[in-house]
């Protein structure tokens, strides 16, 4: 009897947990992208399992394809790692256990896939002021597999307590946020630096992981999360140490709050910031302000100038200079366009026809 009313108790708190976690599924975008709502007062296990449940089969397919990397990559970590050290209290390894529990996979393996997008992606950013004042962040989302992974791409909008904080395009079965817009706020992005060069750059990476430093994506996560206005983020993205540098583009509503921040593990490099006279940024995976501006940095920066400071609008700055070869290539996944003051949003997923290699996705 006892252990009958204990199963129809489970039985029932099950039930009520699945009808919580399907009414996170919002329904679609204009643009046909899979919107959920991620509820950051569930418990970390449960807030990534309506997620991991509607993309299962294309997670999976995904996870296949990297599963030589990721097991070599797996066998490193057991034999050099003391996994004791492993924070098993941490948010993040807590969520990345919902996930697995979800995939049938260990969560070593869908840890290992969360930092594969941290540690090879690639992009181009921009950041512009309009004549009006008002400031937009575009960025595409360069990475292997794209068409693999538009199939696991949605809108994540992130609540607390109904309030909703911010929202980011993701990818199912990954916890770290690459692109988002707080609301009335600001929008951020980030873009990889220093793409892995050798083995030896990857594995110190893959040692860092477990030395309790902060993920790139994570870190975004955390200021979305947590930062009511531009002048929080901006100076919360400088400071945390992380496992791997990158570029942070972060824009606010208005006038001059627009940054490009370049972090190595520790600390940051440089910052390039908007001015009057400044009034637009692009960055894509080269330290720029070293001087080094390859090809894509080249075109985009010579079609925003030939569009020109007068004339920028959301809508040009997307179709003149990002839905074009080289900013547009073989690796493009997605393209979003935020403007913060108007709460703008707009991700589409994107196709190249020009499928030439840019040639500076790996320096
Ligand atoms: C990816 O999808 C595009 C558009 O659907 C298609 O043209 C292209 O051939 C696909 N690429 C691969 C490698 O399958
Ligand atoms: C704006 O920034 C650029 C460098 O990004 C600098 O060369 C220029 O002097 C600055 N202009 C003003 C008005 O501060
Ligand atoms: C803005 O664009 C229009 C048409 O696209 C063009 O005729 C005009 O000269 C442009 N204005 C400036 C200031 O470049």
């Amino acid at each position: 009897m006892k252990y009958f009313q204990k199963a129809l108790i489970l039985a029932i708190f099950n039930l009520a947990l699945i009808q919580k976690l399907q009414a996170q599924h919002l329904g679609k975008t204009p643009e046909g992208i899979n919107i959920f709502k991620i509820d950051l007062s569930l418990d970390p296990e449960d807030r990534f399992v309506e997620t991991a449940t509607f993309f299962k089969e294309p997670v999976i397919e995904l996870f296949q394809l990297y599963k030589d990397v990721i097991s070599e990559a797996i066998n490193y970590m057991f034999k050099f790692l003391d996994l004791i050290t492993w924070s098993r209290f941490n948010e993040r390894m807590q969520e990345i256990e919902g996930i697995a529990d979800v995939l049938d996979l260990s969560s070593n393996q869908v840890m290992m896939m969360n930092f594969l997008y941290e540690l090879d992606a690639y992009c181009t950013s921009i950041i512009a002021r309009q004549d009006n004042g008002n400031l937009l962040l575009l960025r595409n989302l360069d990475f292997y597999f794209p068409n693999e992974t538009k199939k696991i791409t949605y809108i994540g909008k992130f609540y607390r307590a109904e309030k909703l904080l911010f929202e980011a395009p993701m990818f199912a079965g990954l916890v770290g946020v690459y692109t988002g817009m707080r609301e009335n706020a600001f929008a951020l992005s980030i873009n990889e630096r220093n793409p892995k060069k050798s083995d030896t750059g990857f594995m110190a990476n893959i040692g860092m992981m477990f030395s309790g430093f902060s993920q790139i994506s994570y870190l975004t996560r955390q200021v979305l999360q947590d930062c009511n206005d531009y002048n929080c983020a901006f100076s919360k993205l400088q400071t945390k140490t992380l496992i791997a540098g990158g570029y942070l583009i972060l824009a606010g509503k208005q006038g001059n709050e627009g940054a490009v921040i370049s972090r190595e593990r520790t600390g940051t490099l440089f910052v390039q910031k908007l001015n009057d006279t400044q009034w637009y940024l692009v960055q894509t995976n080269q330290d720029h302000f070293d001087g080094k501006c390859p090809i894509r940095c080249q075109k985009a920066n010579e079609r925003i100038q030939a569009i020109g400071h007068k004339n920028i609008t959301a809508e040009n700055l997307r179709q003149n200079v990002l839905l074009q070869w080289p900013n547009l290539n073989f690796m493009s996944i997605y393209t979003t366009t935020y403007e913060v003051a108007s709460k703008y949003s707009n991700t589409i997923l994107v196709s190249a026809t020009n499928l030439e290699d840019p040639g500076d996705l790996d320096t």
